[in-house]
């Protein structure tokens, strides 16, 4: 009798989780990572308050990589993993490096592996951590279906700018990316990836949910199909140490006259046949800005990391406190006075998926007025009215078709250069190391002759 209650009651609350329009997610982002066990007590806790997925926060590939990764004890890891998930009744999605083996030798692999309710691994998408693999494969997409009746697809963070989307209303992802530039790094490119989609993208920090924004946690409840409510801008914070600048030497780029913005400064900025319309319009500041912006413009084939080039048009306005030979620096500037009353981008884009890109110093920010349109021809706009601490504002977009090619830069773009742009030309920049060392010369020996003379 005690029995058939108990079945009764569980199917109750089966179909009542079905029946129900949204799912709890867990969020324990702050623990860090050394090993599987330490999760445990979060995830303990998780469990009480009904979680029904938790994302671990994973590892850094870069020290992986050095310190030879986890990899002996991954038997372990797995087992303490399928324990905790069994113990805690909760699906748990977590990314762990394998050592496998392969012809003569080892293949380090990376892993996101799902566990359900009953410790069972339901999924495992593997990847290998570089190019250079003989044994292992680039997956195609994975994904798994819950107890509560969704349907997640397996993600790691490279793949959010590498593959396009599978088109599903809910995602995981676990295992960081190494991008060459802030905003295509997973931390910075997941909302814009997820405000894009309009899914749901569950990460071990945060719970994105479509056009409505990031949740923290550490509970958050998601709506199964689309997210919907009031639309947040996908705003990211760039984080405050060792900001790697952009390379801008494939780019051309116009410094933004910030005396004329206060006015509203309308240019279009254009690499060959690619151009970027701008408006800007700043407040008038109590002092002067420290920051400088500069507008633009890229269209070609750039480098993503180590292991992949990727096609690409990007439309962008860049903070920069100071110029290092080729980059655009933030440096310890990191804060940017600058308030814009009116930022508005847009250009008529060939590429695939376009995505809005805003990195701030603060994220918290409210930004007032945001939109971002594509319309079916291409022709992408971006508007935002009374943003503060912005630091990169663009419309990034991605043609996978090019992928596969080499790194290059629409070769056309040499034409009408003006002069402002010439300062970034590659040619130019060489021709003044050149002019500098000639001066230096002659310096020391005017010196020597002005010596002699003495
Ligand atoms: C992969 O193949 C290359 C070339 O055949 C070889 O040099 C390398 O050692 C192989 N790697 C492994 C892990 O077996
Ligand atoms: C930037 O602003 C934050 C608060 O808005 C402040 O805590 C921080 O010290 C500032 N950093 C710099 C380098 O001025
Ligand atoms: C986009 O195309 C439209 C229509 O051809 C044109 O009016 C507009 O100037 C183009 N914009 C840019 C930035 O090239």
């Amino acid at each position: 009798m005690k029995f058939l209650a108990s079945l009764v009651l569980c199917f109750l609350c089966y179909n009542l989780s079905l029946a129900s329009e949204t799912y709890r997610v867990g969020i324990i982002g702050s623990t860090a990572y050394s090993e599987s066990k330490r999760f445990l007590p979060a995830v303990l806790e998780a469990s009480k308050h009904n979680v029904d997925i938790v994302v671990l926060p994973s590892k850094d590939l870069s020290s992986c990589l050095a310190a030879q990764c986890e990899s002996d004890n991954y038997d372990e890891s797995v087992k303490t993993l399928s324990d905790l998930a069994k113990k805690a009744k909760l699906y748990i999605v977590a990314h762990l490096f394998e050592k496998t083996r392969c012809q003569n030798g080892y293949e380090l692999t990376r892993n996101n592996l799902v566990f359900d309710r009953e410790g069972s691994i339901v999924a495992d998408y593997r990847k290998p951590v570089n190019n250079l693999a003989n044994c292992t494969s680039v997956m195609d997409d994975v994904a798994f279906t819950t107890d509560f009746g969704v349907t997640f697809g397996v993600l790691m963070g490279d793949d959010l700018v590498l593959k396009p989307s599978a088109g599903m209303r809910n995602y995981v992802m676990s295992g960081a990316s190494h991008a060459d530039v802030p905003p295509l790094n997973a931390h910075q490119f997941s909302a814009s990836w997820s405000y894009v989609n309009n899914a749901n993208l569950i990460t071990g920090y945060s719970a994105f949910a479509g056009r409505t924004g990031r949740n923290t946690g550490p509970y958050v409840d998601l709506m199964k199909t689309s997210p919907n409510g009031p639309t947040t801008a996908p705003v990211s914070s760039l984080p405050s140490s060792s900001v790697p600048g952009e390379d801008l030497s494939h780019y051309v780029i116009r410094p933004v006259d910030m005396g004329r913005s206060l006015d509203g400064l309308t240019e279009t900025v254009c690499q060959g046949k690619f151009c970027c319309d701008f408006y800007l319009k700043t407040k008038p500041e109590t002092q002067k800005p420290k920051m400088h912006y500069g507008l633009a413009v890229f269209n070609g084939v750039r480098s993503f990391d180590k292991s992949h080039n990727i096609g690409s048009q990007n439309c962008a306005v860049f903070a920069c406190a100071g110029l290092y030979k080729r980059s655009c620096s933030i440096g310890h500037e990191i804060n940017s006075t600058v308030t814009f009353e009116k930022i508005l981008i847009s250009s008529n884009f060939t590429s695939t998926a376009n995505y809005p890109i805003i990195l701030s110093s603060d994220a918290s920010k409210i930004i007032d007025k945001f939109s971002f349109d594509i319309n079916p021809t291409g022709f992408t706009s971006l508007v935002i009215e009374n943003g503060e601490n912005l630091l990169n504002i663009a419309i990034f977009g991605r043609d996978f078709s090019k992928d596969s090619e080499k790194y290059y830069v629409d070769p056309k773009h040499m034409v009408n250069l003006n002069v402002y742009d010439y300062i970034f030309n590659e040619d130019v920049q060489e021709f003044f190391d050149y002019l500098w060392i000639r001066l230096r010369i002659l310096i020391v020996v005017v010196s020597i002759y002005v010596l002699e003379m003495m």
